[in-house]
C-alpha cells in the first residue's frame, strides 16, 4: 500500500457513494487516483473530485487493475460478484454490504471498537450494518467496564438507509400527499408519507424477525466477541429523510447509574452526549445529519428493573456517515499501518 493509494468506489452514484467522496475530501484522505464505478446505467456520466472531472465507468471484473483500496457500496450481490476480482488484482476491499459480514475470515470492524481486527484481513474487511453501528458505538464503552448482559433496541430508521431512490420516494410521496394526489410506492412496499412500517427486509417466517433485526443480533455478538449477549431488536422505517434513531435499554452484570453512563460516554470517541432535560432537548435525526458523532441522550434508569442494573437511552446517528461511508474511510485510514509494516 502506498501513502497515496489508488481508490476505486463501486456504487459511486449512490447515497453512500456520494458520502465516500465527501468524507475523503473532508478528512483529507490521500488519493493518487480515483476510479468511479457504477452500473452500466451511469457509465459515461462524470463527477467532480478535488477539482477534476472524473468519468464514471461500468463496474466489471477488469475494473481493479492498479487499485489499492476498493470501497464497495453497490448491494450485496454486486459485492459477492466483483470483490473476488478486486482482491485478485491486489486491492483491499472495504465492503459496506452484508455479503461478507458473518464470514469468519472477514473482520467486521468499527474502528473505535475493534480496529485491531483490521490486520487479520485476507483481502476483505466488512463494515457492519448501520443500525448495529449506531447502537454499538455507545454500548461498547459501557460493555468494556460493566458487561452488558441484555439489550433491547427499537429503531426509527430513515429513508436514506434505503438508498437514494427511497429518499426520493419519501420526498415525492410527501409532496403528493400534501397536494391531495394519489401516490403508488415503487421503491418501498408501503405508503411512506405520514406513515411508518416494519423494516422492509424479508421476514423469517419461523422466527418473525426481519433481516435487519437478525443482522443487528448476529453482528453485535461478532463485534463484541460475546456470544452470550442477549439482543432483542425491532426495526421500523420512519418518514425521516436522513439519520437513524434508536431507543435502547440495556442491563449490565453489575449495578450502573445514569451518572456512570454519562461519565463513560463523555470520554467515548465518536459519541456526543445531547441530554438537556431542562430544554427537553435530546438526540434528533435533524441534528445528527451530516455529523460524524453518534448523539446520545435521555440517559436514565430503566424503572422496570428495580435492581439498578438497567439504563434506557435514545440515540441518533447519520447512518450514511458513521453507519457507512465514515466507518469505511476510518478503516482505510488504518490500512497503510498494516500493509506497510
Ligand atoms: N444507505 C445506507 O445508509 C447504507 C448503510 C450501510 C450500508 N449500505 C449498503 O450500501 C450499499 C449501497 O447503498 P446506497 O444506500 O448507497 O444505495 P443506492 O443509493 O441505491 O446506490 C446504489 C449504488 O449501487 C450501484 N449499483 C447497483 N447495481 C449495480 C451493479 N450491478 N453494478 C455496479 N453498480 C451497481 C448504483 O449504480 P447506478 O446509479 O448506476 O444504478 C449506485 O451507485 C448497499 O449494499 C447497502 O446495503 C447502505
Amino acid at each position: 500500500m502506498k501513502n497515496d493509494p489508488v481508490v476505486a468506489i463501486a456504487g459511486v452514484t449512490g447515497a453512500v457513494g456520494a458520502e465516500f467522496i465527501a468524507t475523503m475530501d473532508r478528512r483529507g484522505f490521500p488519493v493518487r487516483k480515483l476510479k468511479a464505478l457504477a452500473s452500466a446505467r451511469s457509465a459515461g456520466k462524470t463527477l467532480s473530485f478535488r477539482g477534476e472531472s472524473i468519468a464514471i465507468e461500468e463496474l466489471t471484473e477488469r475494473s481493479f487493475e492498479g487499485v489499492d483500496i476498493a470501497l464497495f457500496s453497490a448491494g450485496g450481490g454486486t459485492s459477492r460478484k466483483f470483490s473476488p476480482s478486486a482482491v485478485r488484482a491486489g486491492a483491499v476491499v472495504i465492503d459496506n454490504s452484508s455479503a461478507f459480514r458473518m464470514d469468519p475470515n472477514v473482520p467486521l470492524v468499527i474502528p473505535e471498537i475493534n480496529g485491531n481486527r483490521i490486520r487479520e484481513h485476507k483481502g476483505i474487511i466488512a463494515v457492519p450494518n448501520c443500525s448495529a453501528i449506531t447502537a454499538l458505538m455507545p454500548l461498547w464503552p459501557i460493555h468494556r467496564v460493566n458487561r452488558i448482559k441484555r439489550v433491547i433496541i427499537s429503531t426509527y430508521q430513515a429513508a436514506s438507509g434505503g438508498g437514494a431512490a427511497a429518499m426520493q420516494e419519501l420526498v415525492e410521496s410527501t409532496r403528493a400527499s400534501l397536494n391531495g394526489q394519489a401516490f403508488g410506492p415503487t421503491v418501498l412496499p408501503h405508503p411512506y408519507a405520514f406513515n411508518l412500517f416494519s423494516h422492509n427486509t424479508p421476514i423469517d417466517p419461523e422466527t418473525g424477525y426481519n433481516e435487519e433485526e437478525s443482522k443487528v443480533i448476529k453482528e453485535t455478538r461478532k463485534i463484541f466477541e460475546d456470544d452470550r449477549i442477549a439482543v432483542g431488536v425491532t426495526c421500523v422505517r420512519v418518514p425521516v429523510l436522513r439519520a437513524h434513531s434508536e431507543a435502547i435499554t440495556f442491563e449490565c452484570e453489575n449495578p450502573i447509574s445514569e451518572n456512570d453512563v454519562r461519565a463513560i460516554l463523555s470520554r467515548a470517541p465518536g459519541v456526543r452526549i445531547v441530554d438537556d432535560r431542562v430544554r427537553n432537548y435530546f438526540p434528533m435525526p435533524i441534528d445528527a445529519s451530516g455529523q460524524d458523532d453518534v448523539l446520545v441522550g435521555r440517559i436514565r434508569r430503566d424503572l422496570s428493573d428495580a435492581s439498578g442494573h438497567s439504563i434506557a437511552m435514545f440515540v441518533s446517528a447519520d447512518q450514511l456517515l458513521k453507519g457507512a461511508a465514515l466507518n469505511a474511510i476510518q478503516i482505510a485510514e488504518l490500512l497503510p499501518q498494516k500493509v506497510m509494516a
